[in-house]
């Protein structure tokens, strides 16, 4: 394992990473851009190395993806043995046994204890695309709800259901119809308990679509892009309950929040929502590109055969990586650290709140934490100083990611490899920025 310490031998990014931005820049489409331009070279624990010699501290895991840590041992193991094995055959044409043992895992770890099913896929977007197209079919029915403030992707469907405009939608539509956005509930914003913003999300549907034209509900259970807004307990079980009361599948998009990351194999455990579709990406399989769409068997069983798949989706290299992280999941319990890593930053935020009244909101839950700058006492948001506190952060040799729809949130998504004291360390520096940033 790389040396577990923070360690800048340079400015950052550094002269090397400098160079190399200047090829991207040269080669790579402007359109991808980069948060920091510090090029990896090696990455493990807590630490991301760069080409410069740099030892960075990691809050961010790749957008909630390195959960189980970068090269964690177990999924580096099933990886290679599988690499060695073979590469891709196409589930589709002639199958594997990775792809089903996942499946399995999947059926065994998601909310409740019916018969599941599972389809697996390359992105979270295309597992949303799909819990979509799977409600359609089953309910024959078109319409989507989605919520404010949601992130489902950058495919033409999921950028209809994302709500933010720039950068995710700006110029390329038209997009995909019949997608319906709700109110979401934020407590900091609306101060609605949840039944009070699940009825004004309900009476929106109600009268602008109509129950019985919705083929789906899809709504993050804790938001990702959109803040990392949790939304005020009773929230999604009174709009899980109304969905089932009218036909409409209630499909959780736990891509960001799943495996481990809050503290529960899914965010939707923590008030013991069952979903009747899940969509999970990201964690899933340890930085390998794997998605799924898991759910009730009937409900997944309403497409015709060939109705679903893709030529990579479920490819055995991902799939190996996907069992890996889940064994390391379970053999590390990461759901525990999950949940210590969370009161560990949950401790530092509230300290740091106490210190700088610009911080207007802490939230999150588990390993999945943020906090919301607003200009003390207004609810303005004030994306500049979370914009100057990342800057800091990132001179600073921590890895630190904004997000929400004003760009005022700052989150915290670490890998559960990181060890306390980097963790600890890690949040000094995040101090140390907001002092010298104020
Ligand atoms: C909640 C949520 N849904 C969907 C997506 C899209 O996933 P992907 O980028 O793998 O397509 C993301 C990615 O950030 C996400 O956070």
């Amino acid at each position: 394992m790389i040396e577990q310490k923070r360690e800048l031998v340079t400015e950052i990014p550094g002269p090397q990473s400098r160079a190399r931005l200047a090829r991207k820049q040269a080669y790579v489409a402007d359109g991808v851009g980069t948060l920091l331009p510090v090029f990896v070279t090696e990455a493990g624990g807590g630490i991301l190395r760069d080409v410069d010699g740099n030892s960075l501290i990691d809050l961010g895991s790749g957008i909630a993806v390195t959960t189980v840590g970068n090269s964690a041992p177990a999924v580096v193991r099933k990886v290679q043995a599988q690499l060695a094995a073979f590469t891709h055959t196409c589930f589709m044409i002639t199958p594997y046994d990775g792809y089903v043992d996942v499946c399995v895992e999947l059926a065994e770890l998601t909310p409740g204890d019916h018969a599941k099913k599972s389809a697996l896929f390359n992105s979270g977007a295309e597992a949303v695309e799909n819990a979509v197209k799977i409600a359609r079919v089953a309910t024959g029915r078109d319409a989507v709800a989605v919520f404010d403030h949601a992130y489902h992707g950058r495919t033409n469907l999921t950028m209809a259901m994302t709500a933010k405009n720039m950068p995710y939608k700006q110029g390329f539509g038209p997009f995909a119809g019949e997608v319906y956005r709700a109110p979401m509930s934020y407590p900091l914003r609306d101060g609605l308990t949840g039944e009070q913003a699940a009825a004004r999300a309900i009476d929106h549907l109600d009268k602008q679509v109509g129950a019985g034209n919705l083929a789906c509900l899809v709504i993050e259970p804790i938001l990702g892009e959109g803040g990392f807004v949790v939304p005020a307990p009773g929230f999604l079980p009174a709009l899980a309950s109304w969905c089932t009361d009218h036909g409409i599948v209630f499909v959780a998009d736990e891509i960001q929040t799943g495996f481990c990351r809050t503290g529960d194999w899914f965010a939707c455990d923590d008030e013991g929502v069952v979903p009747d579709l899940v969509a999970t990406a990201k964690g899933i399989a340890g930085g390998l590109p794997l998605a799924a769409v898991t759910g009730r068997a009937a409900l997944m069983d309403s497409v015709h055969a060939g109705g679903l798949g893709g030529t990579y989706g479920g490819n055995p290299v991902a799939c190996a990586a996907a069992l890996g992280a889940i064994e390391e999941m379970r053999t590390h319990d990461l759901i525990g650290r999950a949940r210590a890593v969370g009161a560990t930053m949950r401790e530092r935020l509230e300290k740091l709140r106490a210190e700088h009244p610009v911080i207007a909101d802490i939230r999150g839950r588990g390993a999945m934490m943020a906090i919301e700058l607003c200009a003390p006492g207004t609810g303005e948001p004030d994306a500049a100083r979370a914009a100057a506190v990342n800057a800091a952060c990132h001179r600073a040799g921590v890895v630190t990611l904004t997000c929400g729809t004003w760009g005022n949130v700052f989150r915290f998504l670490p890998p559960l490899s990181i060890g306390d004291d980097l963790l600890h360390e890690a949040f000094d520096v995040v101090a140390e920025a907001f002092v010298t940033t104020a």
